[in-house]
């Protein structure tokens, strides 16, 4: 069992903005016992957090059952804290972490800086969105952006959708860019690509949490764990605004062939590492003279 946990001392506001009450219900002693006996580390703190969210003692006693029997929190409690925010997660849906933070971080940075460079609203599109929790962040931090986001498993569209339309964005879904709407070529200054990047031969090392309840489409990137970073790459010249950027996360030993990738599709590299998150980013920027837009 996983111990990654949203934490509960940190009152985390829903995806609209309105602040969330702190639990206050005491969780029953069974209950913190039944999810120690099931192997969860932080028992009291998740014993609080469902005896919160359950409406009912045998609502509270089905979500008990849920999470000793192996599923995410978060799938349980329907809900993942990221970026100071409540964000909806859906059973069958990606659940963010908390290391994407980084992720987060760095992009909103570049989005003010954006919005500095070019006078007028951010445009930033969230790739591979699965809950949206990334774009719907971003929207949040950044006052004004034009948002999209975008999703090729109908669960995690569905998903989005909820967040993402609280802070007025749109979600598409669809193969990578091809869920896009054609207007945003050449016009993106933020693109936020965390696509699955496991090579397939790791996934079964994953935790069970995700091997069991978050789709494959999620986890496996291919061969190198590069696959779907590579068509990301290739196309993300066209569809950035001159001096915009492109932002993934990536493994620590693939930092070097994903930096290739962005360098060979013209866009300037960055890598940005966080140790207190065990998180590695790459940046890539398509330099503010160019025209990706050429030749598409
Ligand atoms: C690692 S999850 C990240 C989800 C979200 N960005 C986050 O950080 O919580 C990768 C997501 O990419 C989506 N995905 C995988 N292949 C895709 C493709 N070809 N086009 C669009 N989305 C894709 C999956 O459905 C999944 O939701």
């Amino acid at each position: 069992m996983s111990s990654s946990h949203p934490s509960p001392s940190s009152h985390p506001s829903p995806a609209s903005g309105v602040p969330a009450p702190p639990p206050t219900t005491e969780p029953p002693p069974s209950v913190v016992a039944r999810l120690r006996a099931a192997g969860c580390v932080f028992a009291e703190d998740e014993a609080a957090l469902l005896a919160a969210a359950a409406r009912t003692p045998d609502a509270l006693a089905a979500m008990v059952e849920r999470r000793a029997a192996g599923h995410p929190l978060e799938h349980v409690l329907g809900w993942a804290e990221f970026g100071g925010l409540r964000i909806a997660v859906d059973p069958g849906v990606f659940v963010p972490r908390r290391r994407t933070e980084y992720l987060l971080g760095r992009a909103v940075a570049l989005g003010r800086r954006a919005a500095e460079r070019t006078g007028r609203r951010t445009v930033a599109v969230d790739l591979c969105c699965g809950s949206g929790a990334v774009g719907t962040a971003l929207a949040t931090a950044l006052d004004g952006v034009e948002l999209h986001a975008c999703d090729i498993e109908p669960a995690a569209v569905r998903c989005a959708r909820r967040n993402v339309a609280a802070v007025g964005g749109q979600v598409h879904e669809g193969d990578l860019f091809a869920a896009l709407p054609v207007h945003l070529r050449g016009r993106i200054d933020v693109l936020t690509a965390n696509v699955p990047y496991v090579p397939t031969e790791e996934v079964g090392l994953l935790p069970p949490e995700a091997r069991e309840f978050e789709p494959l489409v999620a986890l496996d990137g291919g061969t190198d764990g590069l696959d779907v970073l590579r068509r990301v790459t290739a196309a993300a010249p066209r569809w950035l605004a001159p001096g915009g950027h492109l932002l993934f996360e990536t493994g620590e030993r693939q930092a070097d062939r994903a930096v290739e990738a962005v360098r060979r599709s013209g866009l300037l590299a960055e890598v940005a590492t966080s140790d207190e998150r065990y998180a590695t980013v790459v940046i890539g920027t398509l330099p503010a003279g160019a025209d990706g837009a050429d030749g598409r």
